[in-house]
């Protein structure tokens, strides 16, 4: 039986040396493993576009930090993705000052459009959509982010223009 929860259990994939040079050039700026635990994830997300358990377990044992202790951080950060997402991921702010501006309108007109919920991916792998908090940009609410790209004063038109602008990009 253990034998079974052992062969089971994911295990630490190599990072690649872009990874490892990323999270490297980031230790130069913090004074203890664990303030970069956050940042290493970031770096493996931008290369591999999620944070598998495999992932995790890499940055964990490259860093010398309990996996648990990452998590938490993964956990806490909700722009870590801990499951496979699209290639452009929608970021719709769902906070206060989005949602009495129509955030909910614009999550219906986007999930009619693209025929996802929160939370789920397009099957052609091109879009997912997560709600998250206040990106910050309220008094130009509603806003949104696609990539590392803010999109402000958010209207259905102004969301047909990105998404038609995303997926001619591919
Ligand atoms: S509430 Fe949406 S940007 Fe602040």
């Amino acid at each position: 039986m253990s034998n079974l929860i052992a062969s089971t259990a994911p295990k630490a994939r190599q990072l690649t040396p872009e990874e490892i040079h990323d999270i490297e050039h980031e230790k130069t700026h913090y004074p203890y493993a664990q303030a970069v635990g956050l940042e290493a994830l970031k770096i493996v997300q931008k290369y591999q576009g999620w944070v598998s358990d495999e992932s995790l377990l890499a940055v964990a044992d490259y860093l010398k930090l309990p996996p648990d202790e990452l998590e938490g951080v993964a956990t806490f950060f909700n722009m870590i993705f801990r499951r496979p997402v699209g290639k452009h991921v929608i970021l719709l702010c769902d906070s206060v000052a989005c949602w009495m501006l129509g955030c909910d309108n614009l999550k219906a007109h986007i999930s009619s459009k693209l025929g996802i919920e929160y939370g789920q991916t397009t099957a052609d792998n091109q879009f997912t959509l997560i709600p998250v908090p206040c990106l910050g940009d309220c008094d130009k609410a509603p806003a949104m982010m696609v990539g590392d790209k803010t999109y402000r004063n958010l209207t259905p038109a102004k969301i047909d223009a990105i998404l038609a602008d995303c997926t001619a990009r591919g």
